[in-house]
């Protein structure tokens, strides 16, 4: 079982966003899923009660949620042959419940704007994690994701710059897309629309699905792939 973190405690960084379509990839890809929202603001299980009954399967935990039909384990129970969870973080987490979230996490990722308070505000997010969560670097378990850029402007070379002397590895650029706002709105990841739409998003999520050792070895995926195919959005 691998489980992957998405947490930055500034708001609006992309954590929603990354979480969703990292799980929807993981399920696309035939694993048996798990997406823990751990947010009371609910967006990543919203996005879950979207999906349709003939898209892979993803199991959603939504730990805020106090539902008196059921004990509060059963509620977060992780079902019996889960191999990916996903973890999707709430901004504003102070420092010392860091640990936390962190427990047990393999992967780490931390999204960040290409904007000058994005910046320090990440900034202070990997001291955390690296101070308060006592990750270590050399583990590679921490890799931040770029998100929303336009390349080549100014601020997108400051936040290289940036992460750069952070010595904090960069593991996917992600571009401005609606794709993305269409993949909020109808409840499915990159992964799952029509192919000539989302081309560019998918070699951007390349180096993160690798990084994240998303792959699954070719010939255990095969099938849930090929049933896919005929299902794509
Ligand atoms: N690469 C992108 N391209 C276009 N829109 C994006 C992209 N990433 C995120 N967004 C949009 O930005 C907004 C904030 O993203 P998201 O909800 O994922 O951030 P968050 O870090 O989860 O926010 P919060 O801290 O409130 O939980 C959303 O409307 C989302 O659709
Ligand atoms: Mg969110």
């Amino acid at each position: 079982m691998r489980r992957v973190v998405v947490l930055n405690p500034k708001g609006g960084s992309g954590k929603t966003t990354l979480a969703v379509n990292t799980a929807g990839y993981f399920a696309y890809s035939g694993f048996q899923t798990v997406l823990m929202d751990c947010d009371p603001q609910g967006s990543s299980t919203r996005w879950l009660r979207k999906r349709k009954p003939n898209q892979p399967p993803i199991h959603g935990i939504a730990t805020f949620e106090k539902d008196s039909r059921t004990t509060r384990s059963w509620q977060l129970r992780i079902p019996d042959g889960t191999e990916r969870i996903v973890v999707d973080t709430p901004a504003a987490i102070p420092a010392q419940d860091l640990p936390g979230y962190l427990q047990d996490a393999d992967k780490i990722i931390v999204p960040v704007l290409p904007s000058d308070i994005d910046l320090h505000a990440c900034s202070r997010c990997i001291a955390d994690l690296l101070l308060v969560g006592k990750i270590k670097r050399e583990d590679n378990r921490i890799g931040v994701v770029a998100n929303r850029v336009r390349k080549n402007t100014l601020v997108y070379q400051s936040l290289m710059r940036f992460l750069d002397q952070l010595r904090i590895p960069i593991v996917a650029t992600i571009r401005d897309s609606q794709n993305y706002v269409r993949s909020a709105e109808l409840g499915v990841s990159v992964h799952e629309m029509k192919s000539y739409i989302v081309r560019d998003d998918l070699a951007q999520w390349e180096t993160l699905i690798a990084w994240i050792g998303g792959e699954r070895p070719s010939s255990a995926g095969e099938p849930a792939l090929t049933a896919m195919v005929g299902r794509s959005l």
